[in-house]
């Protein structure tokens, strides 16, 4: 106190001194200092000022004592039930392939690899996955036909899953860019647009083929306008009206998919000289400065039939989350990416994260911003340490 009372004699007394007098003034006229007698309470650290109790009405922390208390009031869950786990095949030969920048996570050989993989999430609780191909480059066109081959390593996967386990739910990617020789979701025409109406008509085609396949739900990432519509009735059509879509409703042009496309070697390819080939996904995919955008794309989404709406990337667009939430009554997916998990990976390398604690913690957090869905590379992991390992 008289520090502060010094220190602004003689001087211009600063507001932020002035202010915090008053403050010291007040406590000591409704308060008495230290006790005189030197007691203090049995346990307190010496030197505890001993005061009488504050009068609230409202302690937040009488709900925050316990473990017990705080795990029988708390607001959300997560549960394997909710994962759905992304997983990468591949055919060059019957080894998995590390995937360099997704540390754990690996493009496993088509066949046992992948089977042995699955049985494993489903031993954890997780029964869900995605399937996602890496197409060898000489099966790449420019209009991506190999989308819908009826034998492509896509369909075959979601028929080697069905067979093995007929309860797993199987979800595509309803897309061109694993296919495609520009890397682009859609056709692209010489002058560099990614041409729409054109590109539905393939991925209806695609979609059918994995519905054929087996698959119980198709999600399409491609962004095109009215393609959940048209794959619905391209679907019912076909007599496929028990499979489901998962429309990436609000998917936005982000840096975090880098690690994917390293994954798949699916990133857009610099354009030759007759054929300008764009080198992002911004003319379909959302720009990361929009939030009302994303209700302009679930009110279509939801009247052309899509079961389950998403929202990608993942952390840094919990308001996106929280919007279709509120928007809309459908279930609501979030994809925590590819960039999202090799953050979480690197700094857990270097020992900066307590990779447990801060991976539960995202995964909390998409259920509380109103996520039931979530896509994680972290799926076995993540149901490992609910279950109680290290
Ligand atoms: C393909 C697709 C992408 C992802 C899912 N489906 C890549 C992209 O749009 O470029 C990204 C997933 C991730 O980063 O984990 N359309």
């Amino acid at each position: 106190m008289n520090t502060q009372l010094r220190s602004s004699v003689g001087r211009a007394p600063v507001a932020s001194s002035r202010r915090s007098l008053v403050v010291r003034n007040i406590a000591e006229v409704t308060r008495p200092a230290v006790s005189t007698n030197g007691k203090h309470r049995a346990g307190y650290p010496e030197g505890t000022p001993v005061v009488p109790p504050q009068d609230l009405p409202s302690r937040p922390r009488r709900n925050r004592r316990s473990e017990t208390f705080r795990s029988a009031i708390r607001e959300c869950i997560v549960s394997p039930a909710n994962f759905i786990l992304p997983i990468f095949v591949h055919e060059e030969g019957s080894s998995n392939i590390p995937i360099a920048s997704m540390p754990g996570i690996y493009r496993l050989a088509y066949g046992k690899n992948v089977i042995d993989y699955v049985a494993e999430a489903r031993s954890y609780g997780v029964n869900q996955v995605v399937v996602f191909p890496k197409t060898p480059d000489h099966l790449k066109t420019t209009t991506a036909e190999e989308a819908f081959n009826k034998n492509g390593l896509s369909q075959r996967t979601i028929r080697l899953l069905k067979d093995n386990f007929p309860d797993l739910e199987v979800y595509t990617d309803v897309a061109l860019d694993p296919y495609n020789s520009d890397g682009h979701d859609g056709i692209v025409s010489d002058a560099g647009v990614i041409l729409n109406d054109e590109t539905i008509e393939y991925l209806c085609r695609q979609a059918v083929s994995q519905a054929e396949a087996g698959a119980d739900v198709v999600s399409p990432s491609d962004m095109m306008d009215g393609r959940v519509g048209a794959i619905r009735r391209a679907l019912d059509r076909e007599g496929f009206t028990n499979v489901s879509i998962m429309s990436y409703t609000a998917k936005y042009a982000s840096a975090y998919y880098g690690p994917f496309r390293d994954a798949l070697a699916s990133a857009p390819k610099p354009g030759q000289a007759h054929r300008r080939i764009p080198p992002n996904k911004k003319t379909y995919q959302m720009d990361p400065a929009n939030y009302r955008e994303a209700v302009r794309e679930a009110k279509a989404d939801e009247a052309e039939g899509a079961d389950i709406m998403m929202v990608k990337p993942g952390m840094p667009y919990l308001d996106v989350v929280r919007l279709l939430r509120e928007t809309s009554p459908l279930p609501v997916a979030v994809y925590h990416v590819s960039g999202e998990y090799a953050m979480l990976k690197a700094a857990a390398e270097r020992g900066w994260l307590n990779e447990k604690d801060a991976v539960l913690e995202a995964m909390t957090c998409f259920r509380r911003a109103g996520a039931d869905l979530i896509l994680t590379y972290y799926g076995i992991e993540a149901s490992k340490w609910l279950a109680g390992e290290k």
